[in-house]
């Protein structure tokens, strides 16, 4: 975020006078395995969510292709997520120098830029950057005077969670509706119009010009090894300062929130009492997990499905965990694509359960009843076609297991005859 809050960071003058596009001069001078065994000599981990490694899913990319697209993933639909937002909309030109030498590594004619339909702002300050770059010869039939052609286009989505999938981004690319693709084949041997094609996101792409500017061991000297590189976190909800943070990953959840040039704290009077460290769909921490560090690896052994989007929503102690379930529930019930049955049926059945524990008719068994609808959906089961509906059941189930005593108190404290009566007037 060097660039961030620097007087006309988005024009090219100024990027170039911060020393940009000489990593994407010195990429293009080095033979395309050279940049491909660069990136995985650095250990870069994909920013969007699963931390595959870059690099090394360049190398699925058949050898004898003729034809490589290039997709950037810029929907950043995850709740409490905003790091590429801060990226496209400060320093473009750091994210197209990154999807150049991405496209070069990749032998890509051509890179969509997929992004959130609500990013009308970013949209336009992108496209400013872009029709620089073609200007300056950054993009184009010479990229930086050689015989490379790289065409780059953005592509707006309509606002859909599950277009942030990278098959479900493919299919919204390609015009169709925006439904994940069974795997395989994956992306890198059939994607975009059926080619082989690479998906990044904006925040993996952005680190490619201090990878190729200052070299791989430069980048693994920042944080531990499995989660090298600089990384954004996002912190949002009842502290001082919510907003986008750069560090390295042996940060822990605490020191996001508490120090002072990050969260700064929580509100005057305010406790925490949970935490969603990685979007929504990685789950959920209780104030006794705060040590929790903010990388690739440590999530797991917190119960949560992985580090995700690493952008942390804090729900503090005056909130009822009632309403907590049933907002997390209502997001996925709402967002399922509804081609698989047990997440078309299972997220809306977890959404109206929820529902029914908010309002005060909850039921001792359907804390049970949410845990084993979660049992049976999702990919990692083979139950489903994409990842959206495990990134549903990790945060209802570790909610009800987490706080359980909270809402079997709850259950225990609603009026008599409640249940009877709203189950009478849903029938
Ligand atoms: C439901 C769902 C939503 C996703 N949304 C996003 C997203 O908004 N942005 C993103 O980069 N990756 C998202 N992903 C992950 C992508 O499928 C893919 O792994 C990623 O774009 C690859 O880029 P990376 O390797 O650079 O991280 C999502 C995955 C799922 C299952
Ligand atoms: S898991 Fe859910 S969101 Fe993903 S393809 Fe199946 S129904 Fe659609």
């Amino acid at each position: 975020m060097k660039n961030v809050g620097v007087d006309g960071s988005t024009t090219l003058k100024v990027y170039e006078s911060r020393g940009g596009y000489v990593a994407a001069r010195k990429a293009l001078a080095m033979d395309t395995n050279a940049v491909v065994e660069e990136v995985k000599k650095a250990n870069l981990r994909g920013r969007g969510g699963a931390g595959f490694p870059a690099g090394v899913k360049w190398g699925f990319l058949p050898k004898d292709r003729t034809t490589t697209l290039l997709c950037v993933n810029a929907d950043e639909s995850e709740p409490p997520t905003f790091c590429n937002r801060v990226l496209m909309e400060h320093d473009p030109h750091q994210l197209i120098e990154g999807t150049i030498i991405a496209a070069y590594a990749t032998r890509s004619q051509v890179a969509y830029i997929y992004m959130r339909g609500e990013f009308h702002e970013q949209f336009h300050v992108l496209q400013k950057a872009i029709d620089e770059a073609y200007e300056a010869g950054y993009l184009g039939k010479k990229v930086l005077g050689t015989d490379y052609a790289l065409e780059c286009y953005i592509h707006r989505g309509a606002g859909a969670y599950v277009c942030g999938e990278e098959t479900g981004l493919i299919e919204s690319l390609e015009g169709k509706r925006g439904q994940p693709r069974i795997k395989p084949p994956f992306p890198a041997i059939e994607g975009l119009f059926r080619r082989p094609t690479v998906v990044n996101n904006v925040e993996t792409l952005s680190c490619l010009p201090h990878i190729m500017e200052r070299g791989a061991d430069w980048f693994t000297g920042i944080g531990p090894p499995h989660s090298a590189g600089p990384k954004l976190f996002c912190v949002s909800g009842p502290v001082n300062k919510p907003g986008c943070y750069e560090a390295a990953m042996d940060i822990t959840v605490r020191e996001l929130i508490e120090r002072d040039d990050m969260g700064g704290g929580m509100l005057s009077g305010r406790k925490v009492k949970a935490v969603f460290p990685g979007g929504l769909s990685m789950g959920v921490l209780t104030v006794d997990e705060l040590d929790m560090k903010m990388d690739f690896e440590d999530p797991r052994n917190y119960s949560l499905l992985g580090l995700g989007t690493a952008a942390a929503v804090v729900v503090d102690d005056a909130t009822d965990i009632r309403l907590v379930l049933r907002n997390v529930a209502r997001f996925y019930g709402t967002e399922s694509c509804g081609q698989c049955t047990q997440c078309r049926e299972g997220t809306s059945w977890m959404q109206r359960i929820a529902q029914r524990i908010e309002s005060g008719a909850g039921r001792m068994e359907d804390l049970d009843l949410l845990l084993e609808t979660a049992r049976n959906m999702g990919m990692m089961p083979g139950l489903s076609i994409c990842g959206l509906s495990d990134g549903a059941t990790y945060p209802i189930e570790t909610i009800v297991k987490k706080f359980r005593p909270e809402l079997e108190a709850a259950i225990r404290s609603q009026p008599a005859g409640q249940v009877e009566a709203v189950l009478q007037a849903a029938n």
